[in-house]
Formats: C-alpha cells, sequence, structure tokens
C-alpha cells in the first residue's frame, strides 16, 4: 500500500510546495551540457533530414492508422530513414545561448531535454550491426560497437519480447536527470517522464508516415537495458524503447 501510495505522489505536481530548497540553478550553478560527450567512437555522419522519405502525408491518415505494430520484416530501414526519425524525436531545431538549452521537434519541460537517444541496430542499410548513439547536436551517429548476439541481448531485456529483438532497429532513451534536476530539483522527475511520451509519440506517427512499424515498450529489465548500455544505472539509465521495422 506505502509502494502505491508513493507512486501516486509521484504522478502529481508538486510545484507549489518548495521544500526542497533553492535548485543548483537558482544557486548560481552552471547549467550541465546539452548532449553527452562523444568520446573515442567512430562518428558517422547521418544524410540530411529529407522529406522525400514519407510516403503517407495525409496528417489526419497517419493519426488515425498509428497503432502499436510488433510484426516486422526483414526488409531494412534505410540511412534516411533512420536520419528522419532521429530528426522527429529529438531533433534539435535551434540552440539557445550556446549550450544553454536546445529547441527541438518535441516539448520538454523548461527546454531541458535530458534524454540520449541509443540506437541497437540489426538492419540498416550502410550501418553495422552494433549500438550507436544520436548526436542530436550535430545530427550525427556515435558507433559504440558491436554486441554479440544483439537481438538474443535484447529479447532477453525485454522480458522476452522477442519482436524486440527482431527489429531493425530499436530506439532505446536514457534519462540523464540532472539536466532538469538542475532546474527544477525534485520537481523534475514527474515532467521527464511526460517529455518521454512526447517522444515516443513523435515516433509513432513519424513511423507511420514512412509505412512503418513501432511499439513503445515500457515492460523491461532495467538492469539489463542499462548494462547493455553500459548505463551507471544513477546518473543515466534506460526509461523507454521503441523497436522499429517494415511490416
Ligand atoms: C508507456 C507504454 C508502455 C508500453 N509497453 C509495452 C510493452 O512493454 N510491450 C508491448 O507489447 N506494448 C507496450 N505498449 C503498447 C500498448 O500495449 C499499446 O499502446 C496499447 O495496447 C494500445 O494499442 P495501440 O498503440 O495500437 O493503440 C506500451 C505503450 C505505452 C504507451
Amino acid at each position: 500500500m506505502q509502494d502505491i501510495q508513493r507512486g501516486r505522489n509521484f504522478m502529481k505536481a508538486d510545484f507549489g510546495r518548495r521544500s526542497n530548497g533553492p535548485s543548483d540553478q537558482q544557486r548560481g550553478v552552471p547549467y550541465p551540457p546539452l548532449q553527452k560527450e562523444a568520446g573515442d567512437g567512430e562518428i558517422l555522419a547521418l544524410p540530411s533530414v529529407d522529406q522525400e522519405v514519407i510516403s503517407r502525408s495525409d496528417f489526419f491518415t497517419v493519426v488515425e492508422e498509428r497503432q502499436s505494430r510488433r510484426k516486422y520484416s526483414d526488409s531494412p530501414l534505410s540511412l534516411a530513414e533512420l536520419s528522419f526519425l532521429l530528426y522527429c524525436t529529438q531533433g534539435v531545431k535551434q540552440e539557445i545561448r550556446r549550450g544553454y538549452a536546445t529547441k527541438r521537434t518535441v516539448p520538454s519541460a523548461g527546454a531541458r531535454h535530458p534524454f540520449e537517444t541509443y540506437l541497437a541496430v540489426n538492419h540498416v542499410e550502410s550501418l553495422k550491426s552494433g549500438l550507436y548513439r544520436y548526436l542530436p547536436l550535430s545530427h550525427q551517429l556515435l558507433s559504440l560497437g558491436a554486441v554479440d548476439d544483439l537481438p538474443h541481448r535484447l529479447t532477453e531485456a525485454n522480458l522476452g519480447q522477442r519482436f524486440v529483438g527482431d527489429a531493425a532497429c530499436v530506439f532505446i532513451w536514457s534519462c540523464i536527470p540532472y539536466r532538469a534536476e538542475w532546474r527544477y530539483g525534485s520537481h523534475a522527475h514527474k515532467n521527464m517522464l511526460l517529455d518521454a511520451g512526447h517522444i515516443c509519440q513523435n515516433l509513432y506517427l513519424a513511423v507511420e508516415a514512412i509505412s512503418a512499424g513501432t511499439c513503445a515498450i515500457g515492460a523491461y529489465d532495467q538492469e539489463l537495458m542499462d548494462e547493455l548500455l553500459a548505463l551507471d544505472g544513477e546518473d543515466e539509465f534506460v526509461v523507454y524503447l521503441a523497436p522499429v521495422g517494415k511490416p
């Protein structure tokens, strides 16, 4: 019962209560980076975003036809399609005051955008199978290397949901909570999960527009997913994911 109560309280807005003291932003602590450092991996260019990949452009049809799709063929996604999907979900339209905030294709409370997008790639034209991280500020991909038996690892980490392991590509969103905590302190957490919902909804619509399929995934093993991406599970951890494939 205590767990239920804690869960319900987490869903409520608590901005009226300023019991958690000033946030780091209010205390004058410099703002955190907008994106995780690229590190040593190979950086790959993505094609510029091109609306040519859209096969269904009628907005009402896209909204009405949107559904969770769990059956994918072996057909690969093209790099142009991947570029479009990444832009629709986390693409940067404007950087505000060099490194302070970004305006993107999705909304985020306080424009904090506290997420990183990882890709587990099985079948994407001209990409080797393996893990990648999107670099939204430059619209590039960072290669994180191959993983032995990636489809099996994905299926296992998603509680046996085989369509996740079989997908052409899996979008995996991690959260770096401090990006929002810096401004909102303990009020940040509810909003970060709301933010994640917007990202996945844009993926649903963008995927539908290119006649592919996706399915939001909330049922996964936290430790296995964090381990797959080598995340510490404290300052960065997986919050949501979605496989994408051609029907
Ligand atoms: C937050 C969230 C988590 C979900 N997690 C899963 C999941 O782990 N596995 C799955 O098969 N579907 C999952 N779904 C998809 C829902 O089952 C699906 O949206 C629902 O059945 C309605 O179907 P529709 O999306 O086709 O309208 C999830 C959806 C949401 C929004």
